[in-house]
């Protein structure tokens, strides 16, 4: 008998097509994790699982559930995930690409202009009460047209975004692990080297997922290398960031302002000086957040859950390269 956990709350119909392979646990919430001690307790039994990036893979888990074959990740990024490990047990693990591409690089861009044209501040002044006239620099911002855009890692995250630049008539620069002359070709990118891209960007986008080489590359010798009128996007992870870095730069004008969706720590510490900053924006990790991609994301998981169960391959395992 298949055992599945599911450690948030799904829609029934998504549950249904589990219920036709196996017995199910879900938590029954969907904003609060499911506890650490009942996963641990529930996984020790089951077959398949399907997380959130909240739950957090590591050895504890995998001595814990000697029966699993399948962990269903519902993100693109697998960092809460031990992937070597869990791979040396033979147990596949999955991830969702593709399927939040675009919805995700829409946020990027959301946030992008949101921060360029101050629409959280100005939005706030109405609301105080405060707008009393139309100003000549009332909520001046920053054009976004003729700019200098730099991606920091050109996946298919970085390509939606790219594409999405090409209205505006920025020029693209770009730094990845590797260099993609298709993708330069298709949409203009240069390639340029780190140095370069943070001297030279009017606005930098990061989209990196968390590796060894990522984490802490936006530091404080990164930020100061940066333009003082850049605004700096980071829909990757958190840890690809020195917080305290990035704090000190827009404290003392290295950069002009930030958007973030993604935090070292989630949620973020309400005592977080970023908090407190007018030219700080930050969103709850909703990247992939649009009602049709969050269903295509399950429903990913749930056919990766089947196929795996039926001895079959899963259509997005996750393959260390
Ligand atoms: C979200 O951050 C994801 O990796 O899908």
């Amino acid at each position: 008998m298949e055992k599945i956990i599911v450690s948030r709350s799904i829609p029934q119909p998504f549950k249904d097509q589990l219920e036709a392979i196996g017995q199910v646990e879900m938590w029954d919430e969907s904003l609060i994790p499911m506890p650490r001690n009942q996963f641990l307790e529930a996984i020790k039994d089951a077959t398949a699982c399907l997380i959130t990036l909240s739950e957090k893979i590591d050895s504890e888990v995998i001595k814990a559930a000697p029966k699993l074959k399948v962990i269903a990740n519902m993100a693109v990024g697998f960092d809460n995930i031990d992937v070597p490990l869990v791979n040396s047990k033979g147990i596949t693990v999955t991830n969702t690409p593709d399927v939040l591409t675009e919805t995700t690089a829409e946020l990027g861009f959301t946030l992008m202009l949101t921060v360029a044209r101050r629409i959280v501040e100005a939005e706030k002044y109405v609301q105080n009460g405060e707008w009393q006239s139309w100003g000549p620099y009332l909520f001046a911002g920053k054009d976004l047209s003729n700019a200098n855009v730099g991606i920091y890692g050109m996946g298919e995250i970085g390509k939606a975004f790219a594409r999405r630049l090409k209205g505006f008539d920025t020029k693209i620069m770009y730094h990845n692990r590797s260099r993609n002359k298709d993708t330069e070709k298709a949409l203009g990118a240069l390639y340029v080297p780190f140095d370069t891209l943070l001297e030279h960007s009017d606005f930098i986008i990061c989209t990196a997922p968390l590796t060894e080489e990522t984490r802490n590359k936006f530091n404080a010798q990164a930020f100061e290398k940066m333009k003082n009128d850049a605004i700096f996007i980071n829909i990757g992870r958190g840890a690809v960031v020195d917080e305290e870095a990035l704090v000190y730069a827009l404290q003392e004008g290295q950069i002009a302002a930030c958007g973030l969706d993604v935090l070292r720590e989630e949620p973020i510490d309400m005592a977080h000086p970023l908090l407190s900053m007018d030219n700080a924006v930050i969103v709850p990790h909703i990247g992939s957040a649009s009602v049709t991609t969050r269903n295509r994301m399950i429903q990913l998981c749930v056919d990766n859950i089947t196929l795996v169960l039926n001895n079959q391959y899963a259509k997005t395992p996750v393959n260390l390269k």
